[in-house]
């Protein structure tokens, strides 16, 4: 399984942190961003965040929790991210947003909360290129990961393997050795990990135990 790693919550501070994953073993860099509307919490601003990752080498995989995300596609794709992930109760057009992504040449993801069931996402599943199931309500680290989700991936799996969708599953939110695996064997392609990782002073160690059990 790949390993999206978040820096949202760390020991070390955020250029570190940034800096620890970008010569890691992860996968991807996940990227939380959030306007302090549609999540609780704000930390975002455009040019910061460009100014934080614009020196990285890894693929940016970057979840928007933020109403309107459209509005901050041009600027993010000047970091020619791997992925830009928006959410399915984000109130925008949904299509509109799909196609603004792909036209950059990037990948998109449709993110979707622990309350939301997965026909809603019936009329984009030709189109998009990743689901991320939240296992944890979006807005912070540190959460616990809710284990109801495992039904919801393993109907993500069933899906597409009947009716040939391409999209790839990912999951973000409580992710460690026990839940990783879990998320593994119900069909998941993708964790992202916060806490697991970055709380601990040896990054590889821990990114390596989660490939290592996901083999
Ligand atoms: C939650 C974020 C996650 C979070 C994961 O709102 O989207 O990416 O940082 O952190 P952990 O692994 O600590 O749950
Ligand atoms: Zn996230």
């Amino acid at each position: 399984m790949k390993i999206s790693v978040s820096y949202l919550s760390s020991i070390f501070d955020k250029k570190s942190t940034i800096n620890l994953i970008d010569n890691s073993n992860a996968d991807y860099i996940h990227v939380d961003l959030m306007d302090g509307k549609f999540v609780p919490k704000n930390n975002f601003n455009v040019r910061e965040v460009i100014n934080d990752l614009k020196d990285t080498n890894k693929p940016l995989d970057i979840h928007l929790m933020t109403f309107e995300p459209e509005k901050y596609v041009d600027e993010l794709s000047t970091l020619n991210p791997a992925r830009i992930t928006f959410h399915l109760e984000s109130n925008t057009n949904i299509e509109k947003t799909i196609k603004l992504i792909k036209s950059k040449g990037i990948e998109v993801g449709i993110a979707i909360k622990p309350n939301t069931d997965i026909m809603y996402l019936d009329n984009y599943l030709n189109d998009i290129d990743i689901i991320l199931v939240m296992s944890v309500e979006p807005g912070a680290g540190g959460q616990r990961f809710m284990f109801d989700m495992i039904d919801k991936i393993e109907d993500l799996n069933d899906l597409r393997y009947n009716k040939n969708y391409l999209y790839k599953i990912s999951v973000d939110g409580g992710i460690n050795e026990y839940t990783a695996l879990k998320c593994h064997k119900a069909g998941a392609d993708i964790v992202v990990s916060g806490s697991y990782v970055c709380h601990h002073e040896n990054f590889n160690a821990q990114i390596n135990n989660l490939k290592r059990i996901t083999k």
